[in-house]
């Protein structure tokens, strides 16, 4: 392929939406969002005329509450600071597209959470040092319920009862609920157990239905508010026992007090009505919004971009409701894909997938493909950045090293303490089972915020083993970067590493810049506030005194996200061209 045709592919790709995310019904209307003609946005599909409508467009979105049905109104934020995810609140009414500034009083923040009960408004923002909890009403008065210095992420509002969860105990493997009391003005923190993992509280009444691991593998339970007991909801089928899940994704209550949860299983998942299985295609279910009289799931592969499915609550039927195909000139190049274990220097299985390239021969370039977070993962899920590669002539390995989400509570919390220790070793092993299993001929790494950060690490700590490497949004200094970091990242850093000040350097590559040995692409945004470039740029110096070779593209209006198809282009291109050019 030459470039033009490359690009070509490229071009048809982003065009594919790679984001649709049902988020629930009101008025007669599936409220969406997709990433979809070029940006993230908040859409509308009208369940009478099957129309749907884009919301909002040249904006970043940054986050959107759950319609309420009792409301016409869309409760969203949109970064107000070209990236850096400050963010303002604004409604919309979904039938004749009127939009309300209602959080123009309120100092732009980081968004942490949000919710909407129809007439109000719940969220919780950050700020360079402080985290405050907000109250919002649709005529723009707000009030600051509470302030504090911990992580804590709004989830539910209903009428007089906020619910959320956060690091409230000082324990970083532990997450705890709070509620907050609007008649009592009380913020109140609840776990069932010391040093367990509860998150997500969703309200029904004044009972919240949660996840949390207290009494065993992680499982939905129920907490009332009003007399302190919590039960385990009943279903009226079992079918969901004999399902051999991983984890827990996506639950809600139904309109009528029903519950309905996706449980995960090694990246794919299985959706569940009152304990009863539907019977959708094998995929991926990471999104469930909730109508009247039926659910809204998305589904997805890695080799399919997603489509949402609507699923009747009587029949449990579904069909197609949001359709997505694939360009054929796309669709012929992706292979094979296939989850895969190895085992890491010290037994610990880790679960990969492997994405074949048809544009290319077996063995063949490869990329270890490292996921952000460190807490999420590469499921069986459609992603954009990974199917780029493949479409482009490389084959992917993508392990789900120690610390991703999907596979349990004892293998998340596997990373804390260690970031780039044990994690970045099974990393070195994915590439080991690449060239042992007959896929890989050269080998780079490459990945995205702490992929970045990975792939910056593998090429001092382990500067043999690579061809090339190429580091999205990385992090080259940590001390720096906690500095530079607003209230809730400095938690989220110390958390990662349990307080042990003298890691942060360890696990800085700035410090050992003259150990690298293969070409390096950086990629960065210019507003990043998660990880920002201004220690990579220091970096960039050290290299230039190194001499080493390296290529640095700094992508200036953009911050931390990904939110339209120009990024990706942004973010992509340079990464292709370099890994053609460098493991040819
Ligand atoms: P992510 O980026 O991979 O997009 O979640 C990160 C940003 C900050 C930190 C880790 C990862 N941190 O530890 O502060």
């Amino acid at each position: 392929m030459t470039y033009s045709e490359l690009l070509k592919l490229l071009e048809s790709l982003v065009k594919v939406p790679c984001v649709i995310a049902p988020l629930g019904t009101t008025h007669n209307h599936l409220v969406y969002v997709a990433l979809a003609e070029g940006e993230l946005s908040l859409w509308s599909l009208n369940l009478k005329t099957k129309v749907k409508r884009r919301l909002v467009s040249g904006v970043r979105l940054t986050s959107i509450a759950e319609p309420n049905p009792k409301s016409r109104f869309v409760v969203y934020t949109i970064d107000i600071s070209k990236g850096r995810e400050l963010s303002r609140v604004y409604a919309i009414d979904i039938i004749s597209g009127k939009v309300l500034d209602i959080g123009s009083n309120i100092e732009p923040g980081r968004v942490m959470g949000i919710a909407f009960d129809g007439e109000k408004v719940a969220l919780s923002l950050s700020y360079k040092d402080k985290v405050s909890l907000i109250l919002l009403r649709l005529d723009g008065v707000f009030e600051e319920l509470h302030r504090t210095d911990k992580v804590i992420f709004v989830s539910s509002l209903n009428e007089d009862l906020i619910a959320g969860y956060g690091v409230l105990k000082g324990n970083p493997r532990a997450f705890e609920l709070f509620f907050y009391d609007l008649r009592t003005s009380e913020f109140k923190v609840y776990t069932p157990r010391d040093g367990t993992y509860n998150v997500n509280p969703l309200l029904h009444g004044r009972r919240a239905l949660f996840e949390t691991n207290a009494f065993g593998k992680k499982d939905l339970y129920i907490y009332d508010y009003d007399s302190s007991k919590i039960v385990k909801p009943s279903y009226s089928s079992s079918d969901y026992k004999y399902y051999e899940a991983t984890d827990v994704g996506a639950y809600n209550w139904l309109r009528d007090g029903r519950i309905g949860f996706i449980l995960k299983s090694k990246g794919r998942a299985r959706l569940f009505i009152d304990g009863s299985l539907v019977k959708l295609p094998e995929g991926n279910l990471r999104f469930l919004g909730i109508g009247d009289n039926e659910v809204y799931v998305s589904h997805e592969s890695l080799s399919r971009p997603p489509r949402v499915f609507k699923v009747d609550l009587r029949t449990l039927n579904y069909e197609v409701m949001i359709d997505n195909e694939l360009p054929k000139e796309i669709n012929e190049k992706i292979g094979t894909v296939r989850y895969v274990e190895y085992s890491s220097f010290d037994g610990l299985r880790i679960p990969t997938y492997v994405i074949e390239s048809r544009a290319t021969s077996k063995p063949g370039p490869t990329i270890i493909y490292v996921h952000g977070g460190p807490w999420a993962e590469v499921a069986d899920s459609w992603d954009v950045l990974i199917a780029s590669l493949v479409i482009s002539g490389f084959h992917v390995v993508a392990p789900n090293f120690r610390g991703s989400t999907g596979y349990g509570e004892e293998f998340r919390v596997l990373d804390i303490g260690d970031p780039g220790g044990a994690d970045l070793i099974d990393i070195v092993k994915a590439r080991e089972w690449a060239i042992k299993s007959g896929l890989a001929s050269k080998v780079a790494i490459m990945g995205y915020s702490y992929g970045g950060f990975m792939t910056y690490l593998a090429l001092t700590k382990y500067p043999d083993l690579w061809d090339a490497g190429v580091a999205g949004a990385g992090i080259t200094d940590w001390e720096e970067m906690y500095e530079l970091s607003d209230e809730v990242f400095k938690r989220f850093i110390e958390i990662l590493f349990t307080n042990k000040k003298e890691l942060l350097k360890d696990r800085s590559t700035i410090f050992y810049a003259d150990k690298i040995k293969a070409p390096l692409c950086i990629i960065h945004p210019q507003n990043d506030s998660r990880t920002p470039l201004k220690p990579v740029l220091k970096f960039v110096n050290k290299l230039l005194e190194l001499n080493k070779r390296f290529e640095v593209h700094i992508i200036p209006d953009m911050g931390h996200l990904i939110t339209t198809s120009e990024d990706l282009i942004n973010i992509l291109w340079p990464a292709i061209v370099f890994l053609k050019k460098n493991l040819r």
